[in-house]
């Protein structure tokens, strides 16, 4: 008969397996992995950016959602960057979450270029994504962080992954925390990553469910402040363009820093997804919102660490995949 430790360590054993399972293993990524093949790849990808900077002020919240779109689709593998064609019929790109919305590409690939320059054949498209969101939000005024490498590319895209994994901005705050945790992160780190919302832009279309007829009620949503109501109902009238863009953070737009939560004790969230963090009842995000408004270090540390964390879903490493030469096309394609 087993006795009761021995039954503990199987459970044990048996639960840590199908863990690894769901989540395999990211032991082999790590902050020196291209310390003796491309020592330089940080400073490349930061000045690339840093040069598209000064024709786009909105570059470095665009890349940094790349690596976040990226992530929770079959793990951070480059599989979003993929081109329509060949092999992949359906790619992420045009994903209803991404189509004429995700943007920043272009960069990505002027990148890939720079650090093939120095490295050949070195360093994957998961891995530069990853290295350009650390270098975005650090650029911007942000928390630096050492990045985890070893990632590789993905051979295969899921476009009906890519609908289904990344949350839309008006989902309830219910499936919101389930879309986190299907990816092995929680609360906090939803909180945390929410906080990207600091800088960047969005569309009409993403938040107008909110401005006039919230849920079929005849009325904007309640938790919108009035005075920015008036002003979001200016920009995005009925029946306007919904492509227009507004800041996700009026008061520091280009600004990485903690204003975002500040915004949201005001209910000046924009997206209903933001707001939901401190207006949902009896949620254990509100005490999380108001540390991050009033302690901006508290912020930067957890931010970092969820953005570890989240570079940590899934990676394929090893022999998996492969490192692409051209971060649009599958090698060989
Ligand atoms: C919590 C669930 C989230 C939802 C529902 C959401 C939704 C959105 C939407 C609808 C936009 C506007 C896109 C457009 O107008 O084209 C946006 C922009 C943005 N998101 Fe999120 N997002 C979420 C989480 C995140 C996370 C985790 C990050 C990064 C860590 C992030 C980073 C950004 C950034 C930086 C922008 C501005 C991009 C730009 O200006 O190009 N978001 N998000």
């Amino acid at each position: 008969m087993l006795c009761a430790t021995t039954t503990g360590s199987l459970l044990l054993a048996a639960i840590f397996s199908a863990l690894t399972l769901l989540y395999p293993s990211n032991a082999q990524l790590s902050s020196t992995f291209y310390s003796s093949t491309c020592p330089n790849v940080s400073s490349i990808v930061s000045s690339v950016i840093q040069q598209a900077l000064q024709s786009d002020s909105r570059i470095t919240a665009s890349l940094t959602r790349l690596h976040f779109h990226d992530c929770f689709v079959n793990g951070c593998d480059a599989s979003l960057l993929l081109d329509q064609g060949g092999n992949i019929t359906l790619s992420e790109k045009s994903a209803t979450p991404n189509n004429n919305s995700a943007r920043g590409f272009d960069v990505v690939d002027n990148i890939k270029t720079a650090v093939e320059n120095s490295c050949p054949g070195v360093v994957s498209c998961a891995d530069i994504l990853a290295l350009a969101a650390e270098a975005s939000v650090s650029l911007a005024g942000g928390p630096s962080w050492n990045v985890l490498l070893g990632r590789r590319d993905a051979v295969i895209a899921n476009q009906s992954g890519a609908n289904s994994s990344i949350p839309s901005p008006t989902e309830s705050f219910a499936n919101l925390t389930a879309k986190f945790f299907a990816v092995g992160l929680n609360t906090s780190d939803l909180v945390a990553l929410s906080g990207a919302h600091t800088f960047g832009r969005a569309q009409c279309r993403f938040f107008n469910q909110r401005l006039f007829n919230f849920s079929g009620t005849g009325s904007p949503d309640p938790t919108l402040n009035s005075t920015y109501l008036a002003t979001l109902q200016q920009n995005c009238p009925q029946n306007g363009n919904g492509s227009t863009l507004n800041n996700l953070d009026p008061s520091s737009p280009n600004t990485f820093d903690n204003n975002y939560y500040a915004n949201l004790i005001t209910n000046q969230g924009l997206l209903q997804t933001d707001q939901e963090l401190f207006s949902t009842n009896g949620s254990s995000t509100i005490s999380i919102v108001n540390n991050f408004a009033s302690n901006q270090t508290a912020f930067f540390q957890a931010f970092a660490q969820s953005m570890i964390n989240m570079g940590n879903i899934k990676p394929l490493t090893g022999s998996q995949g492969e490192i692409r030469s051209d971060c649009k096309k599958v090698n060989g394609s």
